[in-house]
């Protein structure tokens, strides 16, 4: 695992949307997995300044996000589709035919989640996967207890995660029970990840995936298996890091 600690919320976002970036220019068929939630906003803010400037095109990229709530359907204002549209989806120039998110209002959720699996397959994989950090230490919607060779599935969000996503719905009681979900094993595949953890919020779940044991307990930490995964945090969220002056000698500034 690459470690990159930032000074700060706002550096960190700019450090990972440096890394889409890049690969977009490298690569520009990327296949990117993509993430919604409180840490992207930023990190697709950043993305958008530089499509603005001529510096980050996404028109032969192909994108699959990595979850949806199951009930919610694309017009839903708390989507995940409406959420892409809104942070990121409507502002560049990524193609609609090859930005994919599950459908969650799909009659039957499981055949939906298969069927996403095996769009990704078909897609030769993800290239470059964007991930956020739940406090439980969750990944996607794999929630703690989640098999770490798991593909797309349905998933029952824990507790905590209802009470994390609240704070985008108008009440408590709205926030779906269920999502789809890639698995830990379709993330594993993707030949680069990118994570993204900020705040204080997040220190402890940062802690158990980059120095914990490998468990299903703290789903991320089964990154530390994978070759090419790069966590960007920002100080806060590294505070809990016990080899912290180590990553920070190695890559000072967290660049
Ligand atoms: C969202 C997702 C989740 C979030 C995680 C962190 O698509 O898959 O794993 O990345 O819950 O969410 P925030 O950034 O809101 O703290």
């Amino acid at each position: 695992m690459r470690i990159l600690v930032r000074t700060d919320a706002g550096d960190a976002a700019e450090c990972a949307a440096g890394l889409i970036a890049e690969r977009l220019a490298r690569d520009p068929k990327t296949v990117l997995g993509l993430a919604t939630g409180g840490t992207m906003e930023e990190v697709y803010r950043r993305l958008i300044v530089r499509h603005r400037a001529g510096t980050c095109r996404f028109a032969e990229a192909t994108s699959f996000n990595l979850d949806e709530y199951v009930g919610l359907g694309a017009e839903h204002p708390c989507s995940y589709w409406r959420y892409m549209r809104e942070h990121l989806f409507d502002h560049v120039d990524l193609a609609a035919e090859r930005a994919h998110l599950p459908r969650g209002d799909a009659a039957d959720p499981q055949a939906e989640a298969e069927r996403y699996e095996a769009a990704i397959v078909a897609a030769g994989d993800i290239g470059l996967q964007l991930l956020g950090l739940g406090p439980n230490g969750h990944i996607g919607f794999n929630e703690p207890s989640s098999s770490l060779a798991s593909l797309t599935r349905v998933k029952t969000l824990a507790r905590s995660t209802r009470e994390a996503n609240a704070r985008f719905f108008a009440r408590a009681e709205d926030v779906p029970r269920l999502a789809i979900t890639m698995g830990i094993g379709t993330i594993l595949r993707a030949r680069e990840v990118v994570l993204v953890a900020i705040g204080p919020g997040k220190a402890e779940a940062a802690a158990r995936m980059i120095e914990g044991a490998v468990s299903a307990s703290c789903p991320a930490s089964v990154l530390q298996f994978h070759r090419h995964c790069t966590v960007v945090l920002d100080r806060a969220a590294a505070e809990g890091l016990a080899l912290r002056d180590y990553y920070e000698d190695i890559h000072p500034g967290g660049c």
